[in-house]
């Protein structure tokens, strides 16, 4: 018991200061680094004052109209409502959004890190939106985010989940060590305001248009593998 609040501590206490406090102080960064040791990018947590940044709104609402049909809830965005999520996310204290910088301050993508509960992470919405400056830029994004997390809370268990179809995200995945271990059948379903969101189908009939979601599982042990083997010191 004392070591599970150990690890929630340990992890809300991360998540808090990764997130950054109100005020004057810089948002906290993440290096991204190849396994040469050459800094590439640079993951800053969102903070709210970015929902009010015109140029950043307009990627992020161009970047989830183009990549729609990789995510489980479909809609038609709007700058409007990105900003409105956009604050939401900045002050969510059981996520960090995080937005991927290029050295030379180039907005090229984002990733999330989503705390579930005391021991379980889940890696979420991730876009490479903008040419990246190096060949597998979202690789070594994904290792300097599961790093950060396994080197904050070593007994974690980080989730993944994605739409079947994804194969990019699935090789992304792959090559910092997750595992398939779920797949669960998903139904459009149309939500009250219009949005069309993907659900897991309960009545155990299976219809040629349902979608599939992978789960995707890695603890510290398989993480800490999959680094040496990208050829990280
Ligand atoms: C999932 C994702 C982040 C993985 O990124 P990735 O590992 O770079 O894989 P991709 O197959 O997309 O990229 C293939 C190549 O095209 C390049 N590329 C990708 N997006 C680009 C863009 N917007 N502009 C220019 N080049 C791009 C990449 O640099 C990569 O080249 P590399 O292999 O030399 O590094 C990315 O495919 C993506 O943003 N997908 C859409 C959103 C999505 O599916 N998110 C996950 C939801 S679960």
């Amino acid at each position: 018991m004392e070591s599970l609040t150990l690890v929630m501590n340990n992890l809300r206490a991360a998540f808090e200061n990764m997130k950054g406090s109100e005020g004057d102080d810089p948002p906290p960064t993440l290096p991204v680094v190849m396994p040469n040791g050459s800094a590439v990018a640079i993951l800053r947590a969102l903070v709210p004052e970015d929902a009010d940044n015109p140029d950043l709104v307009r990627d992020l609402t161009d970047w989830r109209r183009q990549f729609m049909d990789y995510f489980l809830s479909r809609f038609s965005p709007t700058e409007v409502r990105t900003q409105n999520r956009l604050r939401e996310l900045s002050v969510d204290a059981n996520r960090i959004f995080f937005l991927i910088y290029t050295q030379d301050g180039e907005l090229v993508g984002h990733y999330a890190l989503i705390v579930h509960d005391e021991k379980t992470v889940e890696v979420d919405n991730s876009i490479l939106g903008a040419r990246p400056p190096v060949r597998g830029l979202m690789v070594h994004t994904e290792h300097a985010l599961l790093q950060w997390v396994f080197q904050n809370s070593p007994d974690a268990r980080v989730i993944a989940n994605l739409l079947q179809h994804n194969v990019t995200c699935f090789m992304m995945h792959r090559a910092t060590g997750f595992s398939l271990v779920a797949t669960t059948n998903l139904r459009e379903t149309v939500a009250d305001n219009g949005d069309r969101l993907l659900r897991p189908v309960t009545d155990g009939n299976v219809d040629e248009k349902d979608a599939c979601l992978l789960t995707l599982e890695l603890d510290s042990r398989a993480y800490w593998l999959a680094r040496n083997e990208a050829g990280y010191p």
